[in-house]
Formats: C-alpha cells, sequence, structure tokens
C-alpha cells in the first residue's frame, strides 16, 4: 500500500502526535543522561556480597528494561538477572535476592503483587517509579526508590526505567564500565538522531523509508541472539504500541529450529509479511551467515525481507542504537497509518475494567 501521508511534511506531526511521541523519541540521548544523573543517590543499597541473584520486576514498558540489563550486565555481574513479568516470584527468593520493583505509574497490580510477595520474603528492594502505590510503598517502608519524570507513557521513559537499574549496580559495585559505554552510545544515538529525526528529509532518511516499505504490512522482527534479541522484542512492542499494527518477534539462531518452516506460503497472508533481521555487523560470523541463509529462504513467500546491519563500539551502544532506530520507525509507522503514535486506549480500558469488581 502506498503511504498518501508525506513523513517529510511537518504538519503532520502536530496533527497527528499532538503527545510528541516522536519529540520523546529524538530526546532519547539527552534522557539516558538524565536518568543516570536520578539514580545517584538512591538511599541504603547492600554489599556486593550480600546479594546472590537479581530480579527485577515489571510489565509491559516497564519490564523491557530489565531485559536491557540483563542481556548488557548479567556476564560482568557473575550472577543471576532474572525478569518476572506476573503476580508470582519464585519462593527460594530471599535476603540474598536483590529486587528492582520497576512500574512507570506504580500502580500496576502484577508489579505490585509481585513485590508484596519479595517483600514478605525479606528480599532486599529498590523502587523505580513516578509515583503511585509503589513509591507510598517504598516511603512507607524505607526502600531506596529512585522517582523518575511524571507525564510520560511508560514505553517513552524507557531511559528512566532501565538506566538507573545499572547505576545502583555500579554504586554497589557489581558494574564498572556501564558509564563509560552509556556516555560513547549517548554521542552515536544524537548522531543518529539527526539521520533518522523527523527533519531530515526521507530521500536521506532510513527509519523513514524503513517505515514507507512497512506501510499495510505486518512485521516480524529477528534479532540475533545477544543484545539484538532484546532489540527484537522492543520494535516489535513499539510496533504494537506506538503504529497500532500487529507485529510478531522471535530470535535467530533459535527460529531455524522452527519457525522458518512456518514461512511456507499462505494465500496472500505471508505476502503481507514483512520479516526484519537485526544483525550485528561486526558479531558471530556465524549468524551472520544464519541471517543470509535465513532470509533466501524465506524471502520468496513473504512481502518482503529487510536486513538492518547494526555498528557500534560497544554492546550497550549496539543495542541502544537499534532501540532508537525501531522508536523512530514505529513513530513513523503510525503517523502513515494516520494513527496517533500515544495512547493505548486497549491497555487503559483493560486495567479500568480489571480495577471494577466484576
Ligand atoms: O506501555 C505501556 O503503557 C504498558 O506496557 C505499561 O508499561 C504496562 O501496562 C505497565 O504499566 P506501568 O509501566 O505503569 O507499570
Amino acid at each position: 500500500m502506498e503511504p498518501t501521508i508525506s513523513l517529510d511534511d511537518v504538519r503532520i506531526y502536530k496533527e497527528l502526535d499532538p503527545g510528541g511521541m516522536i519529540e520523546a523519541v529524538e530526546g532519547f540521548p539527552d534522557q539516558c543522561l538524565e536518568a543516570r544523573r536520578l539514580a545517584s543517590e538512591p538511599g541504603a543499597l547492600p554489599y556486593p556480597e550480600e546479594i546472590r541473584e537479581i530480579a527485577i520486576l515489571g510489565m509491559g514498558g516497564s519490564a523491557i528494561g530489565g531485559d536491557v540489563i540483563r542481556v548488557l550486565l548479567e556476564e560482568e555481574i557473575r550472577r543471576r538477572i532474572n525478569v518476572h513479568r506476573g503476580y508470582r516470584l519464585p519462593g527460594f527468593y530471599a535476603q540474598e535476592t536483590l529486587v528492582f520493583a520497576v512500574s512507570y505509574s506504580g500502580n500496576t497490580e502484577e508489579t505490585l503483587s509481585a513485590v508484596e510477595q519479595a517483600a514478605a520474603q525479606g528480599c532486599r528492594i529498590v523502587a523505580l517509579t513516578s509515583g503511585g502505590s509503589l513509591l507510598a510503598m517504598a516511603r512507607d517502608r524505607d526502600w531506596p526508590a529512585v522517582e523518575v519524570p511524571m507525564g510520560m507513557q511508560p514505553r517513552a521513559a524507557l531511559a528512566y526505567l532501565t538506566i538507573p537499574i545499572a547505576v545502583v549496580m555500579e554504586r554497589i559495585g557489581l558494574v564498572s564500565s556501564f558509564s563509560q559505554q552509556l556516555e560513547e552510545a549517548v554521542e552515536s544515538m544524537r548522531k543518529r538522531v539527526s539521520c533518522w529525526g523527523r527533519i531530515q528529509p526521507q530521500e536521506q532518511n532510513f527509519a523513514k523509508q524503513l517505515a514507507a516499505r512497512l506501510c499495510g504490512k505486518i512485521p516480524v522482527v529477528y534479532g540475533t541472539e545477544g543484545p539484538l534479541s532484546v532489540a527484537a522484542y522492543r520494535w516489535k512492542c513499539q510496533f504494537n504500541e506506538n503504529s497500532k499494527s500487529p507485529a510478531f518477534h522471535h530470535v535467530l539462531p533459535e527460529m531455524n529450529h522452527n519457525e522458518v518452516v512456518g514461512w511456507d506460503r499462505l494465500d496472500d497472508f505471508t505476502r503481507r509479511v514483512e520479516a526484519i533481521f537485526l544483525v550485528d555487523e561486526e558479531g558471530d560470523a556465524r549468524m551472520i551467515r544464519r541471517v543470509e541463509i535465513t532470509s533466501e529462504l524465506i524471502k520468496e513467500n513473504l512481502g518482503g525481507v529487510s536486513v538492518v546491519h547494526v555498528r557500534g563500539n560497544s554492546p550497550v551502544e549496539k543495542l541502544f542504537v537499534s532501540i532508537l532506530l525501531g522508536d523512530f520507525v514505529s513513530v513513523y509507522l503510525a503517523l502513515l497509518r494516520g494513527k496517533n503514535p500515544t495512547p493505548v486506549e486497549k491497555i487503559s480500558e483493560l486495567k479500568e475494567q480489571l480495577s471494577t469488581p466484576g
């Protein structure tokens, strides 16, 4: 389907994006630095030898930062980092489990249930939130808390819900090189904002071009093992929430052992699908080869295949830059579809119905 809206027409941002999602995306590099500052005084923290594992609790836009932290820092801290999206936690979590309870609103019932369980089991807790019941609990019970700015969509607050976790780990002494890598990543992202931002015309703007390719199609995003697997999931969620589009994701090499077979031709349906592969250009040669072969194997039955080569000097830079690109593409796709990227009415309605006794 040919888009009728031009992404180079500055008026459409005012008309279709009154909540300023594009500005939030363009501001991501600065938000990263601001987020680092927020976590500089979190309160009393445990010593490294008191921590056996880390658990990060959250849902949706408040949980993906946990995946980012796990994939970037688990090896360095030499402890398991588990991300929990749900009401319950393992019964063996105890005093040696450091829990980060993350909820942008502070009112998400699954996260509140899980943090209550963590507290009952004696875990050490740090809260990240803009307010709500979680902040009230933290104040009441003397948990260290990072208060993030209010008035954003949780998914647009990714920097604030992610970076403070790494900074707290640095303050504890579990992590040493994150801040340095973050600064380099911020510089690199600033340059990408000039290339992918709304001012850059579509002819020279890869993010706008990719959004145009995706218009009228269902994106299926494949990330390679490691940081780009998390980026692929973020892209999928951003297509869902910003673009209001169905979208799916999976990870290589695992999809080579099942999903690749499923891309048999299915009437016109598979022709409406665009596969996007996120691949680390300097990564494992075996993964690069897999992407080449897989894209050849499936392309004939799909509407298109795009391969995004990710570059960067560190895993932090590669992951953050690929997240930034996906965020831009998802907002542009929303606008091409004539959708306001900000509201998530179905999520709001669901929460509303759940809070009303049935
Ligand atoms: O993007 C969203 O709005 C959702 O995925 C929310 O993040 C999710 O529902 C959890 O809410 P909160 O982030 O307020 O804990």
